[in-house]
C-alpha cells in the first residue's frame, strides 16, 4: 500500500516565494498541500495549480481553520507584509498579518499536533552594524523597521510555543530575495524591469548599500531541507538563508545592464537612503549547513541570468 502522503498548510501560496515552493510540492504525490492565500492572483501554469495534490484556498491565514480541518502535519508559514521601507507607512497592519497571524498558527498547531512550522523570518531581524557576516548566535539588536521587528517578535512566539508547548519549529531568515514571480518593489525586478523598459531607476542612497542577494530556488531548498532528512534533530531553532556573497546596489545595476546588453543605459537618479534600509547583510552558512545538511547553489550573475529569461516569458524558467 502506498504512503498516506503528508498533509502540509503552505500560506502565502500565490506570493513570490509561495508560488516557487507550489512548483516544487505540485505533482508530487508524497504531499498533499493546502495552498492559502489572502488573493488569488498565481502566474503558474494550470498544471501546477490543477494539480490533483494541490488544493488552492482563498482566505486569511489568521483565522483558517485548516489545520485542525485537515490534520496537517506541517505548516510551511510565508504569508504576511513584506516590505521593509514599506511597513513604515503602515505598523499597525504589519502587526496585524505578520504578528497576529503567525500566532493563530502557532496556536493552531498546539492544538491539532503539527509535526513542524517552518516559518519566514528575515535578515531585518539582526538590525543594523552587526559584524559580517551575520550569525545566528548574536544577540539581536533594535530593528531599523517595524517589518523587521515583526519579524523579530515572530521568532520569540516560535520559541514560546517550543518552551512552552513543545511545538517544534524553524524559523528562516531569508536575504533580500530575487527569482520568477519576483515581487515587482523590489531592486532586482525593478531595475532590470526599468532597464529593459528604458525609463528611470532610482537608487535609494548612494548606491554603496550591500546585500546578500539569494535566489530564490535555494530559498525552496532550504525550506525542503528544514522539513526532511537531519532536521528532525531541531526542535525550534532559526537559521540565515543567504547566498553568502555581497553585492552593492550599484554593482547590482552594473551586472543587470551587463546581462541585458546595455552598457550605455545611464538613466539612473537618486533620492535619499532610506532610513529603514540597513547598510549591509551577508549570511553566514555554517548553522544551516551543519544542522539541515543546506548550502546554496546560485551564484547571483547565472540567478539573475535565470530571472531575466523569466521575465523575458521563457517557459523553461516557469513563465505561463
Ligand atoms: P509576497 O508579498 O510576495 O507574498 C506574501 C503573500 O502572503 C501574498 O501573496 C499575500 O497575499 C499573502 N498574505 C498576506 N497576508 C495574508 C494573510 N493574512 N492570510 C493569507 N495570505 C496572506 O512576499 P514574499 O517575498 O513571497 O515573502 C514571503 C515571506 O517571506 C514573507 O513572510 C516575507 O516577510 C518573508 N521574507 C521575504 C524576503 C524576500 O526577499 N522576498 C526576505 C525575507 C523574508
Ligand atoms: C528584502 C525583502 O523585500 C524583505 O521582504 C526582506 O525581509 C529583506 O529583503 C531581507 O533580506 O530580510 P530589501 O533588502 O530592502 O528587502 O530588498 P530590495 O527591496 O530588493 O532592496 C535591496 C536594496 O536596493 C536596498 O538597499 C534598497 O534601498 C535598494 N533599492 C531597492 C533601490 O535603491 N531602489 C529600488 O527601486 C529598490
Amino acid at each position: 500500500m502506498p504512503a498516506m502522503p503528508i498533509r502540509v498548510l503552505l500560506t502565502g501560496s500565490a506570493g513570490f516565494i509561495g508560488q516557487n515552493v507550489l512548483r516544487r510540492f505540485a505533482g508530487d504525490a508524497r504531499y498533499s498541500v493546502w495552498a492559502l492565500d489572502l488573493r488569488n492572483t498565481y502566474t503558474l501554469p494550470k498544471h501546477i495549480t490543477d494539480a490533483a495534490n494541490v488544493t488552492l484556498c482563498v482566505g486569511d491565514a489568521g483565522t483558517t481553520t485548516l489545520i485542525e480541518d485537515h490534520l496537517c502535519d506541517w505548516v510551511i508559514h510565508l504569508a504576511g507584509s513584506a516590505g521593509v521601507r514599506e511597513s513604515d507607512a503602515d505598523p499597525l497592519a504589519y502587526i496585524d498579518n505578520n504578528v497576529r497571524v503567525t500566532t493563530h498558527l502557532f496556536e493552531q498547531a498546539r492544538l491539532h499536533g503539527v509535526t513542524r512550522v517552518v516559518y519566514a523570518s528575515s535578515s531585518s531581524a539582526y538590525g543594523d552594524g552587526a559584524p559580517l557576516p551575520l550569525v545566528e548566535s548574536d544577540p539581536n539588536r533594535p530593528a531599523c523597521s517595524i517589518y523587521g521587528m515583526t519579524k523579530q517578535m515572530c521568532e520569540t512566539i516560535a520559541q514560546y510555543y517550543y518552551t512552552r508547548h513543545g511545538v517544534k519549529s524553524v524559523g528562516l531568515r531569508f536575504f533580500t530575495v530575487y527569482g520568477p514571480h519576483g515581487r515587482p518593489t523590489m531592486a532586482v525586478r525593478r531595475f532590470a524591469e526599468a532597464i529593459r523598459a528604458d525609463t528611470p531607476i532610482v537608487i535609494y542612497g548612494d548606491g554603496t548599500q550591500t546585500r546578500d542577494f539569494t535566489c530564490v530556488s535555494d530559498i525552496v531548498s532550504a525550506i525542503l531541507a528544514s522539513l526532511t532528512g537531519s532536521s528532525r534533530l531541531v526542535k525550534c531553532d532559526v537559521f540565515n538563508v543567504g547566498a553568502g556573497d555581497s553585492c552593492s546596489v550599484n554593482e547590482l545595476v552594473e551586472l543587470i545592464k551587463e546581462l541585458l546588453g546595455r552598457p550605455d543605459y545611464d538613466r539612473i537618479t537618486h533620492q535619499p537612503r532610506h532610513a529603514a534600509d540597513v547598510g549591509a547583510t551577508l549570511a553566514c552558512g555554517k548553522h544551516i549547513a551543519k544542522q539541515l545538511g543546506f548550502t546554496p547553489k546560485t551564484k547571483l550573475r547565472s540567478g539573475v541570468a535565470q530571472f531575466l529569461r523569466w521575465l523575458d516569458g521563457d517557459p523553461a524558467m516557469g513563465h505561463l
